[in-house]
């Protein structure tokens, strides 16, 4: 028997007990043991009650938990960083393996989790960590394992995939979606992780590190949130250009320059990622050998999040009880290998831009020449008939530029008196 002890009782760790109760046969058929919840612990005491578990498993008390010699895994279900990646480092140190959904604490304290866990001989496992219930890091970590990931795009935060969405589709306002989104039990404690493209982020820096066997951090991530689009702009594209927007994840690996961005994006809607909608997550790898692989699902939401975690803690109970756990790194990790990160001004694409300027003669001359001087060259322009208002938006997309070059061109238009607002740049995916 495996015994385990899960810290954090809140809608994930509900959904873990419900699933290991009701699999408990199919869990013994398929790995030969059992797993016993010896704890949950919490500190408040109606999510203990709700785990619907007799009395002398629940607890408050972490250290019982941690210092329990005949617990084996520890699954650490709390979130935020610092607190939990103190009672991952403490349950290593006693030594317990560790089954975490926390995408925060891996992206900050991967190294000194990793590197713990491989001198006392541990596993970390973290499936749902990204994408939830979508078995993407085992596929990347084990299935993938040969290949050269040229680049991974992701669909990776359920919240922002749901605003998006009903924006697009049912012309909510940013508000009415994210408390919807809150209601659906998908947001973040704090969801202005999910909103400034943290969480996303974070997962991202998960992935990254997977596929280029060291850590890639979260502050080597270039970020931008959702919080300032404008419904304008993504009806604008798609009824003009059929374009979507989705807030992706991505990181390339160019001639060994990498780099990691995460910012709303438009993509044509024949992409793969285009049809992925609300709470629901993808992620698009493209490794040398395998080609495109695409991962869909539920990205979010207790049930998704605790098949990631059971799967985890199945796994890792074949392992302890056949006594092979933590006999490898289930990462690999190899701090030699220097990640050479390419700054974002060096990264190319293709931009939709919106002007907002005073209908008056010269006005576009003037910003395409300024494009121009910085290399950046259009490919289709469009401006709206002046409607009693004082200025017009003028909509350009660019061929593919540099990013540097595209910011120190908007930054000379925008100095200019003809421009009436801060000019709106997005970034479109190739296809
Ligand atoms: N807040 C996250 C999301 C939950 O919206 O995707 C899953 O990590």
């Amino acid at each position: 028997m495996i015994n385990i002890g899960i810290i954090g009782c809140g809608t994930v760790g509900l959904n873990v007990i419900k699933i290991l109760q009701k699999q408990r046969n199919n869990i013994i058929n398929k790995i030969g043991c059992n797993i016993n919840i010896k704890w949950v612990c919490d500190k408040d005491s109606s999510r203990l009650r709700a785990a619907n578990l007799p009395k002398e498993k629940l607890t408050d008390d972490l250290k019982k938990v941690i210092l329990d010699p005949e617990v084996d895994i520890i699954i650490e279900l709390i979130g935020g960083t610092d607190t939990s990646k103190n009672i991952i480092i403490d349950a290593l140190n006693h030594n317990k393996h560790i089954v975490t959904a926390n995408k925060a604490v891996l992206s900050k304290y991967w190294d000194k989790i990793f590197s713990l866990a491989l001198q006392k001989k541990l596993s970390v496992y973290f499936e749902a960590s990204v994408g939830a219930g979508i078995p993407v890091i085992q596929s990347l970590n084990e299935g993938l394992v040969t290949n050269r990931i040229q680049s991974i795009i992701g669909i990776l935060n359920g919240t922002t995939n749901f605003i998006l969405t009903k924006m697009t589709d049912e012309n909510m306002n940013f508000n009415q979606a994210l408390k919807l989104a809150q209601k659906s039990g998908f947001a973040e404690a704090n969801p202005a992780l999910d909103i400034n493209g943290s969480d996303t982020a974070h997962k991202l820096s998960i992935l990254a590190s997977i596929a280029y066997s060291n850590h890639l951090p979260f502050e080597n991530i270039y970020r931008e949130g959702i919080s300032n689009i404008n419904p304008i702009d993504i009806k604008y594209a798609k009824k003009e250009f059929g374009y979507v927007l989705k807030l992706l994840a991505i990181v390339k690996n160019d001639n060994n320059e990498i780099s990691a961005s995460v910012y709303p994006t438009f993509i044509s809607d024949e992409h793969p990622l285009a049809t992925v909608e609300n709470e629901y997550n993808a992620i698009y790898i493209h490794g040398d050998s395998a080609g495109d692989i695409m991962f869909y699902g539920k990205g979010a939401g207790g049930p998704a999040a605790a098949s990631g975690v059971t799967s985890d803690i199945v796994c890792l109970a074949r392992n302890i009880f056949y006594r092979t756990a933590g006999k490898f790194s289930y990462v690999s990790y190899n701090t030699k290998l220097n990640l050479n990160m390419k700054p974002i001004e060096k990264t190319e694409s293709k931009y939709y831009l919106r002007f907002t300027t005073v209908d008056k003669q010269g006005v576009l001359a003037k910003i395409s020449g300024i494009l121009s001087e910085n290399s950046v060259s259009i490919s289709a322009c469009f401006q709206e008939q002046r409607h009693k208002k004082q200025s017009v938006p003028i909509f350009i997309l660019t061929h593919k530029a540099k990013e540097g070059n595209i910011r120190k061109a908007l930054k000379t238009i925008d100095s200019l008196s003809i421009i009436k607002s801060k000019t709106v740049m997005l970034r479109i995916l190739e296809s």
